[in-house]
């Protein structure tokens, strides 16, 4: 019974993301066409990722979707309708429509973004029975057939499209700034080596500290690269181009190299008390590392990045081993 709802889900899904995708070409999505040209994606790109328009009337997929014999209740269910005050109506209001396909190739939801000053800048589809967000990695459909052996993650539809239209078509993303546990698996399962690839602002930075933790628990082999001037990959990219962007994947900071930095970042490293609080910060991530090879590396990176003895390194990090914090 379940299994059934869930195939009827995936079908009206398809169902939903055709109709959106031929409003983006119809007179009604003119200005949303215009918007997703404006931010540089050609007409390949958007029939490649299926974009789409959702109509501003409100009640215009419901309609559509009503004459093909399906319920409101059961649209509900889908994620595309919303009911309030027992009425029902479109969840997705004059908004350019992201599909959002699984590895197997099912459109499991949507992302939409505001075109208007509406907010939330983008929406999407609820929590359903096919809809897991923190499951999901959009384009990762792609991204597994790609003949690179690692994934570049980033946090926005923009971004992911962006990359693939220029060519880095290993590129997923996480759907907005936290990392999750399912989705780190969900890339271990296809690929070992990930590049974190967030924005450089505050909640980017954050989100890749934590990201870092998820992934090396689960071993994978991780990269950070940091994009310059506050920027996202999407505005990076289109500022300066896929080459400059290739430097900056070759030049990701390890794990520690990136951790080390950031610490260095927030400490004046003149100051003895401020060394001590680094050294001790570091110690306590390598002492993490099982792999006796990859520590000593680690331990010769950080001691490299603050100017100390390497032994100083050993010294705390044996410390946090003794101590089994
Ligand atoms: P950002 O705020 O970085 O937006 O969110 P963006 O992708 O750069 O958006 P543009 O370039 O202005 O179009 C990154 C991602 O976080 C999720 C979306 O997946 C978005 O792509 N997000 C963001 C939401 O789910 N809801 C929001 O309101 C905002
Ligand atoms: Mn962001
Ligand atoms: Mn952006
Ligand atoms: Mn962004
Ligand atoms: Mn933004």
């Amino acid at each position: 019974r379940k299994k059934k709802l869930i195939d009827e889900i995936y079908k009206v899904n398809k169902l939903a993301a055709m109709y959106f995708y031929n409003k983006l070409f119809s007179e009604e999505g003119r200005q949303a066409l215009a918007y997703i040209k404006k931010r540089g994606l050609t007409e390949s790109t958007i029939k490649k990722f299926g974009l789409g328009y959702s109509p501003s009337q409100g009640d215009s997929l419901l309609k559509f979707l009503k004459e093909k014999g399906y319920s409101e209740d059961f649209l509900v269910k889908a994620g595309l309708l919303s009911k309030k005050n027992n009425s029902y109506y479109d969840r997705f209001r004059n908004r350019i429509m992201f599909p959002i396909i699984d590895v197997k190739g099912n459109v499991i939801g949507f992302g939409g973004r505001s075109i208007a000053d509406t907010l939330p800048k983008y929406l999407n589809t609820p929590e359903t029975e096919v809809f897991k967000k923190r499951k999901t990695l959009f384009a990762i459909n792609f991204a597994k057939k790609s003949q690179q052996d690692k994934f570049i993650i980033v946090e926005g539809y923009m971004d992911a499209i962006s990359l693939y239209q220029a060519g880095i078509d290993y590129v997923v993303a996480s759907l907005g700034t936290a990392l999750t546990l399912d989705q780190a698996k969900l890339i271990k399962k296809y690929k070992k080596n990930v590049i974190i690839a967030y924005d450089s602002d505050e909640a980017g930075i954050n989100a890749t500290l934590r990201g870092l933790d998820i992934l090396d628990e689960l071993n994978l082999n991780i990269k950070v690269l940091s994009i310059p001037q506050g920027k996202d990959p999407d505005e990076f990219i289109k500022k300066e181009g896929v080459e400059v962007f290739t430097q900056l994947i070759e030049k990701a900071d390890s794990l520690i190299e990136y951790k080390s930095k950031i610490y260095k970042k927030n400490l004046n490293m003149d100051s003895p008390q401020d060394r001590i609080l680094y050294i001790k910060k570091i110690a306590r991530d390598i002492a993490k590392i099982s792999d006796e090879v990859k520590k000593e590396v680690y331990i010769s990176v950080a001691a490299k990045i603050a100017q100390i003895p390497e032994d100083a390194v050993r010294t705390e990090i044996s410390r946090f081993v003794n101590s089994k914090i």
